[in-house]
């Protein structure tokens, strides 16, 4: 009997000393199904040979746009509406800096820039390289535009030195890739509202008060429920991220607007997730002027903004009513308290004063507090895996509401 195969997934391959692993993440893919396109640079059929690629994945390799073999379609075009995930693994530190500047100058490059598909990169590179400022920027810059990374290890290099850059093993990259495509549709026919992103409260035209959120969490939610079939409304501060294809999206400023935004779109949801940094504080006055220096005392005073959790809790009914606590000390009694006052379903909790979670960081590690009083903290993880988490438990709620 035939195997029916899944999706197809294209594995872009570049010119690392770690391009055998490529190998085991063709059969890892095999496993569960799914078929593999290989798309290799010119410079890692160089390395290997890419019989050994289409041996394994039973597909020519594709290297060359020039060289198509069906020239009657244009291969980068067509396989990009084929596939429903771009891996690219090993990725050099050039290919890295090709996606972010828009070169498109071998198959994988112009590949690159045709899919619509979620992308999904695992950097392997000698420490340097993956360390020098220009690489980071380049990373920074696709993270904005919605490129996922699988971080590189530890461990000994090619260069026959100790130090980051190591390819990510086989398991992880699959296990990360997979988490992008596996739709479970667990949320069909619901509408998600998802705060994002920090408020700006403005003192005079050029001043404003603001705090350190990137909106990386909530637009992580965001994405999680698009993938879990929902449709998504997504309100967001301002960030430097690019809302997800398919999201609503309204962009806000101040509290105020986050407020305006919120109540106008709470009828629509069935699950409300707060995940936006929203100001407590705000100026009293706006001044229409550029403040100066000697009528700060006089003329600088901070008034509390609408406690917008606390309005919705009011008028709640069946709806899933989710709060983000960022806090620096109490985090659990802190978040407690506020499930009660705020009429929540749940309270997801952490400590922004942590080093290398919460505000800024693609990991986060938080606490999920609900209205009995119970914790379930997660392990450090990427916000993507977190966003799982919160999502798992809402539609556990969702369960047994309806
Ligand atoms: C043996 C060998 C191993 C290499 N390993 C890496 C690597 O792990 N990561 C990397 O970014 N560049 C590595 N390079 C350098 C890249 O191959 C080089 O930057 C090349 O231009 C990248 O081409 P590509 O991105 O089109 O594959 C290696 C080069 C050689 C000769």
């Amino acid at each position: 009997m035939r195997k029916t195969m899944k999706a197809k997934i294209a594995l872009g391959v570049c010119s690392s000393i770690s391009i055998y692993k490529a190998c085991e993440i063709i059969r890892l893919f095999q496993k569960k199904k799914y078929q593999v396109q290989v798309i290799m640079t010119k410079n890692a059929s160089r390395l290997v040979s890419p019989l050994l690629f289409s041996s394994l994945s039973g597909q020519n390799v594709l290297i060359d746009p020039f060289e198509e073999e069906h020239s009657e379609k244009i291969a980068h075009v067509n396989l990009s509406r084929e596939i429903s995930l771009l891996v690219v693994a090993p990725c050099t530190a050039n290919m890295i800096g090709k996606f972010a500047s828009g070169v498109a100058d071998d198959f994988l490059s112009t590949f690159y820039l045709t899919v619509k598909c979620p992308v999904i990169v695992a950097p392997a590179m000698n420490e340097a390289m993956y360390l020098h400022h220009q690489t980071q920027l380049n990373m920074k810059k696709l993270q904005i535009l919605g490129v996922k990374f699988v971080e590189p290890e530890e461990g000994y290099l090619a260069c026959q030195e100790e130090g980051w850059g190591r390819l990510a093993a086989p398991e992880k990259i699959v296990e990360a890739a997979l988490r992008l495509i596996q739709r479970s549709e667990s949320l069909k026919g619901k509408t998600v509202l998802v705060t994002a992103g920090p408020t700006r409260e403005f003192l005079d035209p050029v001043r404003f008060l603001s705090n350190r959120s990137s909106g990386k969490m909530g637009y992580e939610i965001a994405e999680e429920a698009l993938r879990r079939g929902a449709r998504v409304i997504l309100i967001s501060g301002p960030t430097h991220i690019f809302p997800p294809q398919r999201v609503e999206f309204r962009q806000v400023q101040t509290a105020q607007e986050m407020e305006k935004e919120v109540v106008k779109n709470y009828p629509k949801a069935d699950i409300v997730i707060m995940a936006a940094a929203v100001s407590n504080f705000k100026f009293a006055r706006m001044l229409p002027q550029k403040i100066k220096k000697q009528e700060f005392e006089e003329k600088v005073k901070l008034a509390p903004t609408q406690d917008i959790l606390k309005k919705l809790g009011k008028k709640k009914g069946k709806k899933v009513l989710v709060g983000f606590a960022a806090e620096t000390e109490n985090v659990v009694d802190n978040a407690i308290r506020k499930i009660k006052e705020k009429n929540l379903d749940l309270i997801v909790a952490n400590d922004v004063s942590a080093e290398g979670i919460g505000f800024e960081s693609d990991l986060n590690q938080v606490s999920i507090v609900f209205p009995d009083g119970r914790v379930v903290p997660t392990e450090k993880r990427s916000k993507l895996e977190i966003s799982q988490r919160v999502l798992d438990t809402i539609e556990g709620i969702i369960g047994k509401k309806s």
